[in-house]
């Protein structure tokens, strides 16, 4: 199979911002307890935070963490989570069915964020609270001056404010399952009100308000209509959600998923444009994808109610997942115009790129691979190129290319970073690139992730799935050409 690229110096989609490479821990399954959090395990700080897992999320240089959740936080009263650990609550944590201990809330999560380098991402609770609570948490985290929440932070040993910068306006209010669901005009006016507060009470915090659960969801776009027409001037980001699984092993449709990802991502932009026009605004509402993954293989998976910490959600990936997850990241670049903020879901054992065993080893899942390569080289203006390729119709994305592509300029370095997939299952492609306006360029680096096995798996004990890199043909020129390994993921990086 043949494809063709033109990449042009001056094509520029947008710079990226690095919080599209960010994640999520929710008080959910083992992410906490026996994930980032085990007192006893053998690397446990101070805190009681696991030093192996750390090590691992600063490997990826997750530039933010969504906290603490998800379903969880629709319910949560993060008082609970706060002050003295002996003194802190056992409850019934009704979104799973569990015991929240609240040995860790946000005094210990803003620890943890620190000690990886990471910021956090805070939710407050629209479900069963409302303004006034979100505020009370905002001055908790964020206010230095002589007020209640202020100087409970302050009692509780933490003089210095947290500064939280971003914070979402609860979790995917318009699901069903969601505590305290609403529908979009009860949503749009509590988010608004909340909002208005939260902005008075520290206008230097920016907002996001939830969008739809998935693109599918029977509310999609009048949802977003209605909640925007609330909360436009008052919000920063508006959030979409997607997971997708493959449960009936169609490995075309599905890694043409991302494809279907573009497609939500351009038409939520889209209804936000609508809604700027209709505002006569100057204001342009930029996207918060912050939640996303592939979710389908711990399906099913049966767990007593009320138990500390059950390995809820444990999907243990392929590498046809990896595959999937890397168009995913390449997708995040390609509207990085749009997307200025993404939180792959979750970080460590809950539908994760890091596992952990209780009391045990830590490893890195298939995801890790192409998460970290993005996180890590993905960074710089995002080019948008000409692209010539095979392509195939598909059950749930409909057309879908043979190659996956995202291009990423570095001017400072002088490098130009390409990630590509190649979804075809049995035949390699040869890709030819033309570099226009950069002069002469060399191939320096061609990082593969490849498994003749798409169902092969990482464990504690095997690395089946692991990046390699490949000897390079470094001859300059403007015309370059690559072969690309059948299904493969590869990052390319050419100087000039
Ligand atoms: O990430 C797992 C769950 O998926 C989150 O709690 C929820 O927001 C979403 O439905």
């Amino acid at each position: 199979m043949k494809a063709e690229m033109v990449i042009h110096k001056d094509y520029e989609i947008g710079k990226i911002d690095k919080r599209i490479y960010g994640s999520f821990i929710e008080h959910l399954g083992r992410a906490v307890y026996s994930g980032i959090y085990e007192p006893g395990h053998e690397t446990a700080d101070e805190y009681g935070f696991r030093k192996d897992v750390l090590q691992l999320v600063r490997q990826l240089d997750v530039p933010i963490v969504r906290y603490p959740g998800g379903n969880f936080v629709s319910g949560y009263q993060w008082e609970d989570g706060t002050g003295d650990r002996s003194k802190r609550p056992r409850r019934t944590e009704c979104a799973w069915k569990t015991i929240e201990t609240n040995e860790v809330g946000i005094d210990e999560f803003q620890e943890w964020a620190k000690r990886a380098g990471t910021e956090v991402m805070m939710a407050v609770n629209l479900g069963t609270r409302g303004a006034q609570d979100a505020k009370n948490l905002l001055e908790y985290c964020n206010l230095s001056c002589d007020s209640e929440y202020a100087n409970r932070r302050k009692a509780n040993g933490f003089e210095t404010p947290f500064k939280i910068k971003t914070w979402c306006l609860g979790n995917e209010m318009d699901g069903p399952w969601q505590i305290g669901h609403k529908t979009a005009e009860e949503y749009g006016r509590l988010a608004e009100e909340t909002a208005k507060l939260m902005k008075l009470t520290d206008p230097s915090i920016e907002l996001v308000a939830c969008g739809s659960s998935h693109y599918n969801m029977p509310t999609f776009g009048e949802w977003e209509m209605t909640v925007l027409d609330h909360v436009y001037s008052h919000v920063d980001y508006v959030s979409l959600h997607q997971y997708y699984g493959n449960p009936k092993d169609q490995y075309e449709d599905f890694v043409g998923l991302s494809v279907h990802m573009d497609g939500f991502i351009k038409s939520v932009a889209a209804i936000c444009d609508a809604i700027k026009a209709k505002k006569h605004s100057d204001k342009t509402m930029y996207l918060s994808f912050d939640e996303w993954n592939v979710w389908y293989h711990s399906n099913g998976a049966k767990f007593d109610d009320w138990q500390v910490a059950p390995p809820q959600l444990e999907d243990i990936y392929n590498f046809e997942d990896a595959l999937l997850v890397g168009c995913m990241l390449m997708t995040l670049q390609n509207n990085c115009d749009r997307v200025k903020m993404a939180c792959m879901a979750q970080l460590v054992n809950v539908i994760a790129p890091i596992m952990t065993e209780k009391g045990g080893r830590a490893w890195a899942q298939t995801i890790f691979y192409p998460y970290l390569y993005a996180s890590l080289r993905g960074r710089g203006t995002v080019l948008k190129t000409i692209k010539h390729c095979p392509e195939y119709a598909a059950e749930r994305a409909k057309l879908v290319p043979y190659l996956e592509s995202s291009v990423i300029h570095d001017s400072e370095n002088r490098k130009i970073t390409v990630f590509a997939v190649n979804r075809a299952k049995a035949e390699d492609m040869e890709v030819t690139f033309s570099f226009e306006k950069f002069g002469d360029c060399v191939l320096t680096e061609h990082v593969q992730l490849y498994a003749d096995d798409l169902k092969a798996v990482n464990t504690a004990d095997c690395e089946a799935v692991s990046p390699r890199l490949l000897p390079v043909d470094a001859a300059p020129g403007a015309v370059q050409k690559v072969t690309l390994k059948q299904h493969s993921w590869n990052m390319l990086t050419y100087e000039y």
